[in-house]
């Protein structure tokens, strides 16, 4: 299984910020957009990922990430020349990803709640197993979003039957945006190649979902009231992200979406490597707490 993180686009939404710099490295309280989305396919134990980026981007974010060898992940990179749409990603990244079912994590999303490592596995067996997986998370502006219709399934159920996926409707048959998280069975690079622009001239990751729901093969799993998704590329969105990590890390005086800390706890790294992070990043409030993780403190 493979991963992907598009941290793509020029970020107009939040000119002059990402003017020179990239969107995804923008501090979400205490670390950078990037590590939340690389967080989110680490739980689902994927540890061979792909971050596509701008050409300028690109560098900075290798800069900072690396080999991956600090998080326990594999780590490589490749360039999306214009922003022509979220499905090209598997274009791009189509000998990275081969003959491997794959997921994509979009660079400003961000996903947290109890148990959301098990909603990720189950993903990735489905994919696994030739299904691909969306997730729909209800939202008060539908028409913002790509959108999903679906059957109401019983409580507790672990999909539910998806009727139509609509990017950005005008008039929306939901309120359940599909967030930035996919997961896909092989040969989603020859599905992507099928994909025609649409008439914002955009490759649509919604099209190929499109493709995979006419297949008879999309699931959809609901990120319910016991979970958090944002999506930080506006000034609004940026800041609630913000606040919502600062509220939960001082509140609970654990970090959420730090690599380091999954990838030790999953035993991809050692006391030696985490010790070379928490020095790193010295007396910084993240150090401090990855300090913790390194003492046995935290132990979840
Ligand atoms: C993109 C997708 C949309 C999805 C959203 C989630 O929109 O096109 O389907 O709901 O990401 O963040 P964009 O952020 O490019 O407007």
């Amino acid at each position: 299984m493979k991963g992907i993180i598009l941290a793509g686009g020029a970020g107009t939404r939040l000119y002059p910020l990402t003017i020179v710099t990239s969107k995804q490295l923008l501090p979400v309280y205490d670390k950078p957009m990037i590590f939340y989305p690389l967080s989110t396919l680490m739980l689902a134990s994927i540890r061979e990922i792909l971050i596509i980026s701008t050409p300028e981007d690109t560098p900075r974010i290798e800069e900072l990430l690396g080999d991956g060898s600090k998080f326990g992940v594999e780590l490589s990179y490749a360039v999306q020349a214009k922003p022509e749409g979220l499905a090209q990603a598997f274009t791009i990244g189509r000998d990275f990803i081969g003959d491997d079912a794959c997921a994509m994590v979009l660079g400003d999303n961000i996903f947290y709640g109890n148990g959301l490592n098990h909603k990720l596995m189950d993903a990735r067996e489905d994919a696994e197993n030739g299904k691909a997986t969306i997730f729909g998370y209800y939202v008060e502006d539908p028409k913002r979003f790509g959108i999903m219709e679906f059957e109401k399934g019983e409580a507790g159920e672990r999909s539910v039957k998806v009727i139509s996926v609509e990017e950005k409707p005008k008039q929306p048959k939901s309120n359940y945006a599909i967030v930035g998280l996919y997961f896909y069975p092989k040969g989603v690079s020859d599905m992507a190649d099928k994909v025609t622009p649409s008439a914002r001239g955009e490759l649509e990751i919604t099209t190929l979902n499109d493709m995979y729901l006419q297949q008879g093969i999309l699931n959809a799993q609901l990120l319910g009231r016991g979970y958090t998704w944002m999506d930080a590329g506006t000034f609004d969105s940026l800041q609630k992200a913000t606040d919502f990590v600062s509220m939960i890390e001082q509140y609970q005086g654990m970090t959420i979406s730090s690599p380091e800390e999954i990838a030790y706890h999953m035993g991809w790294i050692d006391d030696e490597m985490l010790a070379k992070s928490v020095k790193r990043y010295g007396k910084s409030p993240y150090g401090e707490r990855l300090k913790a993780v390194l003492e046995g403190k935290v132990i979840i």
